[in-house]
């Protein structure tokens, strides 16, 4: 689940990679976002449990279409979930609008401004801070969570720590673990590189989508940014968050400097 070039990041992307001809091929990602009708349940149900221990009211930062916020909202929650991408915003209300209890906004987490300030839970799950440039974005996005936070609130962050040892990984294709779609088939190519100096993520990708039209191809790079753990402790007391506990996994085994994969629940002070 935690390892670095996961299966679900075959398809986000990194917030500097906006260009105009970039926003079009995100309307298209958005659209075909849920390619992999794989059922998430199991790790929608841990964050819906982990957030009922501090209340109801749940910030859902990169949402990307809001899957997660819409199963928690449907499972007693009261969700808002934001994202940069305004296609994804716009293709989540499409899917999932009537849900009561979920509202969709699009934000960045470096510059949030919503109108609700006492949010009970926030959680980013694996890998989605790491599509943000470097340490001084991460510090802004923890200062923005903060002020949408109450005291008392959790902030969950899932991370993976940067690896000490470049590798690459060649062109590998991936199919829908269970196909979601009736209409067209979509797969993946993709391969990538890791710099250990940088503590960066290079992927290069091919989203192909084939329907009765024929077949499109999609290219698509992202980069992802590693962060010490030091730094990310250090980002969030400046942000006004405490340490309430370290895990190593979803199961809260005590998190131990040998593991890679590091889930930081905090406490806004
Ligand atoms: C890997 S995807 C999210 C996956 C999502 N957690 C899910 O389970 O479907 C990462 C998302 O982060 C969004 N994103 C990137 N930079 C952002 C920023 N600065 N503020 C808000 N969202 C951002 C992207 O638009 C993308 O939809």
């Amino acid at each position: 689940m935690m390892e670095i070039g996961l299966f679900s990041l075959m398809f986000c992307f990194a917030a500097g990679e906006k260009e105009d001809t970039a926003m079009n091929e995100y309307a298209k990602h958005a659209a075909i976002w849920d390619w992999d009708g794989y059922d998430n349940s199991p790790e929608y149900d841990y964050w819906c449990s982990y957030a009922k221990q501090f209340g109801k009211k749940v910030l859902l930062p990169m949402c990307a279409i809001g899957q997660a916020g819409a199963y928690m909202a449907q499972h007693g929650l009261d969700v808002t979930a934001f994202d940069l991408t305004k296609e994804m915003i716009e293709q989540g209300k499409k899917r999932f609008g009537s849900i009561p209890n979920l509202s969709f906004e699009n934000a960045d987490i470096c510059d949030l401004h919503l109108k609700d300030n006492n949010y009970d839970f926030c959680f980013i799950a694996t890998q989605d801070l790491n599509l943000l440039a470097d340490i001084d974005m991460v510090r802004k996005a923890f200062r923005s969570i903060a002020l949408h936070l109450r005291k008392g609130a959790c902030f969950a962050l899932e991370l993976v720590l940067p690896l000490h040892e470049s590798f690459a990984y060649p062109s590998q294709t991936y199919y829908p673990r269970v196909p979601n779609y009736t209409d067209k088939k979509v797969w993946k190519e993709g391969k990538g590189r890791y710099d250990a100096v940088t503590k960066r993520q290079y992927i290069d990708q091919v989203i192909y989508i084939q329907d009765e039209k024929g077949i499109e191809s999609i290219p698509h790079s992202i980069i992802l940014q590693y962060f010490e753990r030091d730094d990310i402790l250090s980002a969030l007391k400046d942000a006004g968050f405490h340490i309430a506990a370290e895990y190593k996994n979803r199961e809260k085994d005590v998190w131990t400097p040998e593991n890679q994969a590091w889930i930081v629940e905090t406490i806004r002070n």
